[in-house]
């Protein structure tokens, strides 16, 4: 199956064409109304993304536990729950909330094939679940990044320009932190090992089942 995810953008533009194409088109989305706009746009499913989670975002963000079940009782199309996921039972979670798949953008940045310089994925490790900062809270595109001395003063500027890329390099493969700003999510806190990428499959997928197990047996003695 050829798969494509849009985001960041009206799913009006690029569904129809990319549909045209053979391809089955799934829109990530921060609202019910931006869901619910996107099925009429025609999309296959969505990945419904909470704020908690890493990267651009929502100035008007609502934390996946909300928003996931929320759009999930108003629609019919496979989702995909985004933010906040970094294991097996944060999976389960996601599917008793309703949806049928999980992304995870942190816990990926932080994986042993993860392309980003050390300094980045070492400050994942040392993040408390507090030490994100969301930037633009009135302006756009919101931003959630780790929290990092330049990046807890932007925090206070009424709008952060999207020069503050023009340096991603030194950052993403220098290591520089201050030299932009290193989107993630406030799972970082939870996140304390780098692991190849079919490790953290292998275990969540069994942290899943583990989980839904237990959860399982608490039903039956009851
Ligand atoms: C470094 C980084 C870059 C990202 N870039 C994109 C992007 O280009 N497009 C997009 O739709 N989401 C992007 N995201 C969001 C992720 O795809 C994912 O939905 C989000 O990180 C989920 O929340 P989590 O960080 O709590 O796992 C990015 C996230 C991170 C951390």
């Amino acid at each position: 199956m050829k798969f494509v995810t849009t985001s960041a953008g009206d799913p009006r533009q690029y569904t129809a064409k990319l549909k045209a194409a053979g391809l089955t088109v799934f829109h990530v989305v921060p609202s019910l109304a931006t869901a619910l706009k996107a099925i009429a746009a025609g999309v296959d499913g969505l990945v419904v993304e909470g704020g908690e989670g890493g990267g651009f975002k929502n100035p008007l963000d609502v934390a996946t536990m909300v928003l996931l079940p929320l759009v999930c009782s108003k629609v019919d199309v496979p989702v995909i729950a985004a933010g906040g996921i970094c294991d097996g039972p944060s999976m389960a979670a996601a599917f008793a909330l309703g949806a049928e798949g999980v992304q995870m953008g942190s816990r990926m940045v932080s994986a042993a094939e993860s392309p980003v310089h050390g300094n980045w994925k070492q400050a994942i490790l040392d993040a408390a679940e507090t030490d994100t900062v969301f930037l633009n809270r009135y302006s756009r595109p919101g931003l959630r990044a780790l929290r990092t001395a330049r990046s807890t003063t932007l925090e206070r500027q009424e709008h952060v320009g999207m020069d503050i890329f023009a340096r991603a390099k030194e950052l993403y493969f220098g290591g520089d932190m201050e030299a932009a700003i290193a989107l993630a999510g406030q799972v970082v806190g939870r996140i304390d090992a780098i692991k190849p990428v079919a490790t953290i499959i292998t275990e969540t997928v069994a942290g899943f089942h583990a989980t839904i197990a237990r959860m399982a047996a608490i039903e039956g003695a009851a």
